[in-house]
């Protein structure tokens, strides 16, 4: 089948070359010109597991195709798909202005029917938006008999493993009124499911809501398990084993109750704030969620004070290696990344720091200050290097089991260690002669 992608970010290029990859004939379009100009050459300038070599498989067999000409890619095709960002206002409202604009171009530019597939998360009442502006634009043109659906078909993706979460997702939601565009939609996705009980086809306005209140559920089982591991310390109790005694009851499972940091990215924040707006503007106030969002914040100021309450409030002349740098493992992304208010904060305080991360280096380089106060370092022994304290802020699995007389060497004598993510054993790092402090946990 014939699909023009719209946006070559995280989904719009993960979608785009899963389709290519189970054999249709695929157009990714998008705006920026250096990075579809590196796409043509199959040089992906985002880090995903497995995603580089799928597009360099599929455009050297012909079926993925890049450019910045809409034109070019919307003539052939049968499915528009828009994978443009939405991200968030000053007031937390979603940014709709690239949704609206290329709904608009794609309006003014469209000769033949075309279904096209909001993906982009955006909140109720906008694909019916873009229905409203692309029939506005087909009726400039005269060409108001043109037949075209819009639909909205969430997108579930996880960063870090969104090539697996594509080819084999847990459903697929189709929010479309009408019978024709469902059928068509199951056809283009029956192989990433195989199974006709994974589709769910259902009103737009309640896929446009699932998509938000799925993040906005993750986001709470984070900030309860964050809250409960105050509590935890305070009692005596391992936020770790609570969470292995809930988890495995049926009724909650074990996912997304892991204390730590925070929660921070490109999604749970902006979609959190986004649901609390939209709903406020429609006079229901969602108390649960405006306490996921303080619950967030504070327990980026109780793990600092874990950090001050060792070293004192004044930092200078103290040096921290700081393990991680992208908001989760596996990616590059730094959007909203709790690394980088932490780093604020240590930095306001006189701190130096010296910073490793597997892949996100070099986007962090362009968010930390380069005035010499942070070092980014070749590996993780390297960060250690006359440092007092090590703070493990994202969960790469090569942190868990470091060598730890190489550690124990590197560092100043009797360092401390902030495990921001629960990862490495409090007994262990004691036995060393460090401080250990975890996320409610002794
Ligand atoms: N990243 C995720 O994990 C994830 C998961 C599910 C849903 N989403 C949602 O999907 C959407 C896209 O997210 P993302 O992370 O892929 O964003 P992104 O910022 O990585 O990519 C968006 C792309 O759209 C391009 N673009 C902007 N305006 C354009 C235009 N007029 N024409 C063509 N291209 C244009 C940008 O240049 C950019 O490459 C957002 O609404 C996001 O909330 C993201």
């Amino acid at each position: 089948m014939k699909v023009c992608i719209i946006g070559t970010g995280y989904v719009g290029l993960v979608t785009g070359a899963c389709l290519a990859e189970n054999g249709n004939d695929v157009w990714c379009v998008d705006v920026d010109h250096s990075k579809i100009e590196g796409l043509m050459e199959g040089k992906v300038s985002i880090y995903e597991p497995g995603l580089e070599d799928m597009v360099k498989r599929n455009l050297s067999e012909g079926r993925l195709r890049f450019t910045t000409d809409l034109e070019e890619a919307l003539r052939p095709s049968l499915f528009v798909f828009i994978a443009v960002g939405t991200p968030p206002r000053e007031d937390g409202c979603a940014d709709l202005t690239h949704v609206y604009e290329v709904a608009s171009r794609v309006g003014g530019l469209m000769e033949t029917a075309k279904i096209i597939v909001a993906k982009s998360t955006i909140p109720v009442g906008t694909t019916a938006e873009i229905r409203r502006i692309i029939g506005e634009k087909l009726a400039e043109r005269g060409l108001r008999d043109l037949d075209f659906d819009v639909a909205f078909c969430p997108e579930f993706l996880k960063e870090g493993a969104a090539v697996e979460d594509c080819l084999r997702p847990d459903r697929i939601i189709i929010g479309t009124e009408r019978e024709d565009t469902d059928k068509l939609l199951r056809e283009l996705f029956a192989p990433f499911v195989m199974r006709e009980d994974r589709f769910y086809t259902m009103s737009i306005p309640s896929a446009e809501m699932t998509k938000y209140a799925s993040n906005a559920m993750l986001a709470t089982r984070i900030s309860f398990m964050n809250e409960l591991s105050r509590l935890c310390e305070k009692v005596g109790a391992d936020v770790g084993e609570v969470r292995i005694g809930m988890g495995t009851d049926s009724r909650i499972g074990s996912s997304f109750l892991y204390a730590g940091l925070g929660y921070g990215g490109s999604c749970f924040p902006k979609d959190v704030r986004a649901l609390i707006r939209s709903a406020s503007a429609r006079g229901v106030d969602l108390a649960i969620l405006r306490a996921v969002e303080e619950a967030n914040r504070a327990q980026g100021r109780f793990f600092l004070e874990k950090i001050t309450g060792h070293f004192g409030e004044d930092l200078g002349g103290r040096t921290f290696a700081i393990w991680g740098l992208s908001f989760k493992p596996h990616t590059d992304d730094m959007r909203e990344a709790p690394s980088l208010a932490l780093a604020e904060a240590l930095l306001s305080r006189g701190a130096l720091l010296r910073a490793y991360d597997p892949v996100a280096m070099e986007k962090a380089r362009a968010l930390l200050p380069d005035d010499g106060s942070v070092t980014f370092c070749a590996d993780f022994y390297e960060a250690l290097e006359g440092a007092d304290a090590l703070v493990l802020v994202t969960e790469w699995p090569q942190f868990r089991r470091p060598d730890w007389d190489r550690v124990k060497s590197a560092m100043k004598p009797a360092p401390a260690v902030f495990d921001g993510r629960n990862q490495l054993s409090p007994e262990r790092v004691r036995a060393l002669g460090f401080s250990y402090y975890g996320v409610g946990r002794r």
